[in-house]
């Protein structure tokens, strides 16, 4: 620690007073950012705002504005802000116990996997930390169990993992190698990923043989443009993989636990994966991931495999069983499903005109309108969008992304909906007048 046991003591105390929201001489945004640009690495383009608590899909700054929330964190807080029950129950299992570790059996954690099985498929989970090392797992358990067969048939084992355009798989380098859009610069890629077009059954049959360890595709793409795959696509991968005995990995992180409509995306196609990849909502806006594995594929990770210190952890767990008993208990995919529609169908309806709308697509209460790139730009309508008290993001570089969550109301889906079309509208004179 630099400087002298006072000048420590001064600075933490005036940290905590900043923890209150009490800074002498500036505004308490400003103070924020300037810390922010000394201290913490500038890897985000994050908004100049300091969001300092939030109730439902309301969220509000550091000088009181109110927002709508429709981003969830990326579709983390499904629930919306600081549900009852999952604070309750964070807070009950942070008086009890806290960490331990994996080295032994832990209630909640068990009772999780019982209850996802129960919801989505019969299998086995692993817990981790993030929707990327639930890739990462789901990405290791396909090659471990391609080696084991090639232990007992002999051959060389399978150690290609297909996956497709588009994808975002997450930011670990295994991770990374299925999400080309972010590589750059960081190479070379764990080898052995080959990438195929989007929703394209021809070509999946190319490229998907007996060298596949395994399939990683999301059901609906988020970072990639909010793209729902075709039901056909799906069926074809699953008979491909079962062709060739590869394991097929649903990355239902972005768009599980009810966020389109069911508590699984897969629900809607009728075909179902062998390993499914969990992470966002699943914790119940705690950090956590999780692969649901079904049989016999679970049997390839055997002990000592894969590991990891906080996967599991009672608090999160504790967490993402109370959200996931909320999701259950209270029919909010279902929910999701009703809003959602009648939120893209008037969206339709009020951009239809405007001559810069290519598109308005989605499942559930995940939507994507797709802006034509001479239109104006994606960050603009966000921009606006903020200040007038809407959060959503732009992803794919013209696609507005908006995710409510859940538990959002009729009368709230209305509001969020105005402030789009509004800023839509302002931003369409602005160019015609400019
Ligand atoms: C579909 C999908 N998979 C994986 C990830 C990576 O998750 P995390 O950021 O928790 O590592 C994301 C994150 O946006 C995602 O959308």
């Amino acid at each position: 620690m630099s400087g002298g046991a006072e000048e420590t003591a001064a600075a933490w105390s005036a940290d905590a007073a900043l923890l209150q929201g009490s800074v002498p001489g500036e505004g308490l945004l400003e103070r924020a950012l300037e810390m922010d640009a000394e201290y913490l690495m500038q890897t985000y383009g994050r908004a100049p705002v300091l969001l300092t608590h939030g109730r439902g899909a309301l969220v509000w700054d550091s000088d009181g504005r109110e927002y709508l929330d429709f981003l969830c964190g990326i579709s983390v807080t499904n629930l919306g802000h600081c549900h009852p029950r999952v604070v309750a129950a964070i807070a009950h299992q942070a008086g009890r116990l806290g960490h331990v570790s994996n080295l032994y059996h832990t209630l909640p954690q068990i009772v999780l996997a019982a209850e996802l099985s129960r919801v989505a498929f019969p299998g086995r989970v692993f817990f981790c930390n993030s929707g990327s090392e639930a890739n990462e797992a789901a990405i290791k358990l396909a090659r471990k169990a391609a080696w084991r067969r090639a232990q007992t048939e002999g051959g060389e084992p399978a150690v290609e993992i297909v996956y497709f355009h588009h994808s975002f798989h997450g930011r670990t380098l295994g991770s990374l190698a299925a999400t080309r859009g972010y590589q750059e610069g960081f190479g070379p890629m764990v080898p052995g990923f080959r990438e195929a077009p989007w929703d394209d059954v021809a070509s999946a049959e190319e490229l998907i043989g007996p060298r596949t360890a395994g399939v990683i595709v999301e059901p609906v793409q988020g970072e990639g443009g909010v793209r729902v795959a075709s039901a056909e696509f799906l069926a074809a991968l699953r008979r491909l993989c079962d062709r060739h005995g590869a394991c097929l990995i649903f990355d239902e992180v972005q768009c599980g636990l009810g966020r389109v409509g069911r508590p699984f995306a897969y629900q809607h196609f009728g075909v179902g994966p062998d390993v499914m990849t969990m992470g966002k909502a699943l914790g119940g806006g705690l950090p956590m991931g999780g692969i649901l594995v079904a049989e016999p594929w679970s049997g390839a990770l055997r002990r000592f495999d894969h590991g990891t210190t906080f996967g599991g952890n009672p608090i999160v767990a504790m967490a993402g069983l109370t959200a996931l008993r909320v999701l259950v208990e209270e029919r909010l995919a279902e929910r999701a499903a009703v809003l959602g529609e009648a939120f893209r169908q008037d969206l339709r309806a009020a951009t239809a005109s405007m001559g810069f709308v290519r598109d308005v697509r989605g499942l559930g209460l995940m939507t994507g309108l797709e802006l034509d790139p001479r239109g104006p730009s994606g960050q603009d309508v966000v921009g606006l969008c903020r200040e007038r008290g809407l959060l959503i993001n732009c992803t794919a570089g013209t696609v507005i992304r908006v995710m409510p969550p859940l538990c959002v109301t009729e009368e709230e889906v209305a509001r969020g909906s105005s402030v789009l079309v509004g800023a839509l509208h302002t931003l369409r004179e602005a160019r015609a007048a400019g």
